[in-house]
């Protein structure tokens, strides 16, 4: 297992504070503790019946799990359903269309709230509005939206159709959403004029444009949500306002049942090689476990709770736990444009008192930042509402979840720390909150129905105390149906490490009481913020620029964003380059701004350094874990497998003379 993680197993050790949930709470839960043996007994008939409880089918599956074809696996393949209609129609049609959907809260301070009858009506439109512009069941539509209904509602409009979402994060550059747009082959683009971050409009339309320039694209339609106001440049033909399609059309449509299987979105994700993965997920088996989780783990009573997930929709937790998993549940939520400090730092904390919250999911790394800013700025506000917390998205440190606890939750409010991935759909691990003692760190159980083991290095399961790799050893209903077009890449990548199981890539230690603790990646994916970027996708935009030979990127752990990048780089020397600045800061500044340009400004790596040689094996493989000494300011480790043992004393001596 990769060393990176030996830190963080060091301090686990010593925790050993526990927090049950009150009485109170284990009363009232949704799931008690008899949820797990009920599961265990059948686990293929206790997800049939969450299927059935949770969804309304248009034709019943009779068959649970299809494995013919593993590890392309199917569930309740013989059943159609219509994700929209289970989303939103569903919930007008039992009488509950006056309750609110959406409480949405421009960053600008506008904000609108939308009833589920109000939401209904505007998916149809923008269903209606998509196929009037050519798009068809199994076209696939890439969505590059701010945080507005408007984005909610273009991805529900898409499953409404049966047309695959493709969505592409605002924060990527217009070169990523080329390459997305060109690999899902995308045949319209939903996107807007901009959105508000951090007390300004930031432009998303030219991005589109850049992106549709490159050319060999299969886009025939943009639809255009104004949001800012801002100039946009107009392609006659192509180029469609939303205003001018999607109110006047009719609010009679007829929702395109499709099958259980039937591909509902595409979402990239970093992989350990320089290409994004299109990790597809599929309709019935993503809808009962993100309805079903959403409910058990964060305990939601629908006509009660104000529920508010703070993640973006362009990454997998807005799309399970902002848009599919809350609604599907007829939740009532907060969505919130904008960032946390803006127009000041208590924001979030405004939010939560203004609306009521009472469940808030959120990530390690905006829970360290506010404790960074100080626990007088949450005290300012009432959080009394506040029932359940939670946590996604990396490890959550020990001191960090008790701030979480304490300062945010008024010491009652149970913590849900969540384990899953882009992949798996679905939250995995967790506590249940009603009935887990909460362990600060740790996310402690695979939920009912989901079995997870920590494998060594054999694949033989460890014991409590020992750690290895983590693994799902059955199938789930939410799990990747596989990486779009490319089937050899999934079957190698989740499916070869250990045949038959799949391989998370994260490593995973039990306690003496097998309660799971995550220990971050074993592979070449960084976590930054609690979004993953690959090592050598950053690498390889470095190269891409004409200065550098040679790159080698790796995460250094960060107080706050959990890694940070670091890249090395060495740059071209001789006649080939004449315009390489003598300023070295200068030439630093450039490559940043070069990463930021081919990936997005998430990628940019935090620093920059010259050096003139790399670690590299006798095989030639860069040595991450001893640029990473370098990078966390540590002493560096075992050298003797470097075919130049010499060359990490360069680099430190190189570093020092910086
Ligand atoms: O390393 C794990 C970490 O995030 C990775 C998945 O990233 P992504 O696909 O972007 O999905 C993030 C949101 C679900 C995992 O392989 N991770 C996620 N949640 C946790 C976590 N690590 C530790 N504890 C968690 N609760």
């Amino acid at each position: 297992m990769s060393d990176a993680t030996e830190p963080t197993l060091e301090n686990l050790l010593h925790e050993n504070r526990s927090f049950p949930p009150s009485a109170e709470f284990a009363a009232q839960a949704n799931v008690d503790a008899g949820e797990y043996d009920r599961a265990a007994a059948d686990r293929l008939g206790f997800w049939a019946e969450q299927a059935r409880e949770l969804l309304d089918w248009q034709t019943p599956f009779t068959t649970v799990l299809d494995d013919s074809a593993a590890p392309r696996y199917g569930w309740f393949p013989d059943g159609r359903l219509n994700a929209a209609h289970n989303a939103v129609d569903r919930h007008v049609a039992a009488g509950n269309g006056d309750r609110v959907a959406i409480l949405w809260e421009g960053e600008d301070g506008e904000s609108r709230r939308i009833t589920y009858a109000e939401l209904a009506d505007d998916v149809a439109r923008a269903a209606n509005a998509l196929t009037s512009l050519g798009v068809g069941t199994g076209d696939r539509v890439a969505i590059y939206l701010p945080m507005v209904p408007e984005a909610i509602v273009a991805l529900l409009a898409c499953a409404r159709i049966g047309a695959p979402h493709s969505v592409v994060f605002g924060g990527f550059s217009a070169d990523a959403l080329h390459s997305r747009i060109i690999d899902a082959e995308a045949k319209a683009v939903i996107t807007a004029d901009g959105g508000y971050r951090r007390g300004s409009a930031s432009p998303l339309k030219p991005a589109v444009d850049a992106a549709l320039a490159k050319g060999g694209t299969a886009v025939e339609h943009v639809l255009v949500v104004q949001r800012t106001g801002g100039e946009v440049e107009w392609v006659e033909g192509r180029d469609v306002w939303w205003h001018d399609v999607v109110p006047q059309a009719s609010t009679e449509h007829e929702p395109v049942w499709v099958d259980a299987e039937h591909p509902l979105f595409i979402l990239y994700t970093s992989g350990t090689t320089g290409k994004p993965k299109g990790i597809f997920h599929t309709t019935g088996g993503y809808l009962t476990q993100t309805a079903y989780t959403h409910r058990a783990v964060f305990d939601l009573k629908p006509e009660t709770d104000v529920y508010w997930c703070t993640a973006d929709i362009g990454w997998i937790t807005g799309h399970s736990y902002v848009v599919y998993g809350p609604l599907v549940n007829g939740a009532t939520q907060v969505v919130y444009e904008g960032t946390p400090d803006t127009p000041h730092k208590g924001r979030w904390w405004e939010i939560v008192q203004k609306y009521g919250v009472t469940i808030l999911y959120t990530a390690p790394t905006a829970i360290r930042t506010c404790m960074k800013w100080g626990e007088d700025i949450p005290a300012k506000f009432d959080l009394s509402s506040l029932r359940v917390l939670g946590s996604v998205g990396e490890p959550i440190n020990p001191e960090a979840w008790m701030w979480y606890r304490r300062v945010i939750g008024g010491d009652t409010a149970p913590i849900v720390d969540t384990w899953w991935q882009t992949e798996t759909g679905a939250i995995m691990i967790s506590p249940l909150p009603g009935v887990t003692a909460a362990k600060p760190g740790s996310a402690q159980v695979p939920l009912p129905g989901i079995v997870a083991k920590v494998l060594d290095d054999a694949g033989q399961p460890v014991g409590p105390g020992q750690g290895g790799y983590l693994a799902l050893t059955e199938p789930w209903p939410s799990m990747l149906r596989g990486i779009w077009g490319d089937e050899k890449r999934f079957a190698q990548t989740y499916w070869s490490r250990f045949p038959g199981t799949y391989f998370a890539g994260d490593g995973a230690k039990y306690d003496e009481d097998g309660d799971v603790w995550l220990l971050g990646r074993v592979d070449d994916v960084m976590n930054v913020s609690g979004h993953r970027l690959s090592t050598t996708e950053i690498e390889s935009a470095l190269v891409s620029h004409p200065w550098v030979a040679e790159a080698a990127v790796v995460g250094a752990s960060d107080e706050t964003t959990g890694q940070a990048v670091v890249a090395f780089v060495i740059l071209r020397g001789g006649d080939e380059v004449t315009d390489l600045p003598e300023d070295g800061e200068a030439v630093v500044q450039t490559l940043r701004g070069h990463v930021g340009q081919a990936i997005g400004p998430i990628a940019k790596p935090r620093s920059i350094l010259v050096v003139n040689e790399l670690p590299k094996t006798r095989s030639g493989k860069i040595m991450r874990r001893l640029l990473r000494d370098v990078a966390e300011n540590r002493e560096v480790g075992d050298v003797t497998t470097l075919a130049d043992s010499g060359v990490m004393s360069l680099i430190q001596q190189g570093l020092k003379k910086d």
